[in-house]
């Protein structure tokens, strides 16, 4: 079977370079070419590959030149509409990873890859267990009328909380079918003790050095806790989800959103 031809947006950012490794050791895969505004050679530098990988700055030439079946993005929002355009209407298929775009950035998206009849995954956080661990408290959510989640991150991430803790409790909300019960706090003698409130879920946001990415959803009932954890170790942990998506891709038409939807976890 012909190796699948990936090209890498963001080649030279932490998650691009993490995917050119990935997509390197995969024997299905084939990278074919690599693009970033940074880009100041004309190749990547690989010691684990023989061949040259040739990067530009430009996408548009290097599509036309490489033909990839499908485009892996990792770089800002204000790049990744220009790049899922592009891809998606020069006949690649599209993995984006970079976060931040909007319900009609979606929805365009979407149109896009259904008119082309192309295949795009769009998902918030390619790292399976995070997926899983959000699906779990979905689960128990309809069993449990108190939780609460506390996420951990670097002291690097500029917002609080985090996306994924949003996002799941969201789906917790959903799944319970009302919003949780919050116990309340008589007296709060330090602001902000009992976390952020998001429909009677506290949400509570540590930030230090030393932590990369980890989230624990704790439930409560009479006699008896439920927790579930996901630790982020590095950013391998999102690499096989990526894996996935390349391989899913070219399948499908239209927009795929969020990785659960490949994982086959039903409801
Ligand atoms: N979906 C997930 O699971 C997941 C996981 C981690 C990070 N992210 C997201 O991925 C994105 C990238 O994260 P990062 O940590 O690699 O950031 P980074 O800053 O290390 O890398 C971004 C790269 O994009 C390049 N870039 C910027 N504008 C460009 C353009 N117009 N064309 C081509 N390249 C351009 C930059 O030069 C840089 O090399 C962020 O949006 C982040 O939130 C998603």
């Amino acid at each position: 079977m012909s190796k699948i031809k990936v090209a890498v947006n963001g080649a030279l950012g932490r998650m691009g370079q993490q995917v050119i490794d990935a997509v390197i050791a995969d024997t299905a895969l084939e990278l074919t070419c690599a693009a970033d505004s940074k880009a100041d050679r004309d190749h990547l530098i690989l010691p684990k590959l023989s061949k040259k990988v040739p990067l530009h700055t430009n996408l548009t030439s290097l599509i036309e030149m490489y033909h990839p079946q499908v485009v892996v993005d990792f770089t800002v929002p204000e790049a990744a509409m220009g790049a899922a355009r592009l891809a998606i209407k020069n006949g690649a298929n599209l993995v984006m990873g970079t976060t931040g775009l909007s319900e009609a950035d979606l929805k365009e998206i979407d149109r896009l890859a259904q008119a082309h009849k192309k295949g795009v995954v769009v998902a918030a956080n390619f790292a399976i267990g995070a997926v899983i661990m959000i699906h779990l408290a979905r689960m128990a959510s309809r069993y449990f009328d108190n939780a609460e989640i506390i996420e951990l991150h670097h002291d690097r991430k500029l917002d609080a909380p985090s996306g994924t803790a949003l996002a799941t409790a969201r789906a917790m909300v959903s799944a319970h079918g009302k919003p949780f019960v919050s116990p309340v706090t008589e007296k709060e003698t330090l602001k902000g003790t009992r976390g952020g409130q998001a429909e009677g879920i506290s949400i509570h946001s540590v930030r230090l050095p030393g932590l990369v990415a980890s989230q624990e959803v704790i439930f409560g009932a009479l006699g008896q806790t439920l927790s579930i954890r996901h630790d982020t170790i590095n950013r391998e942990s999102f690499m096989p989800g990526v894996i996935l998506a390349i391989k899913e891709v070219i399948k499908r038409h239209g927009l795929v959103y969020g990785l659960d939807v490949l994982l086959n976890l039903g409801d």
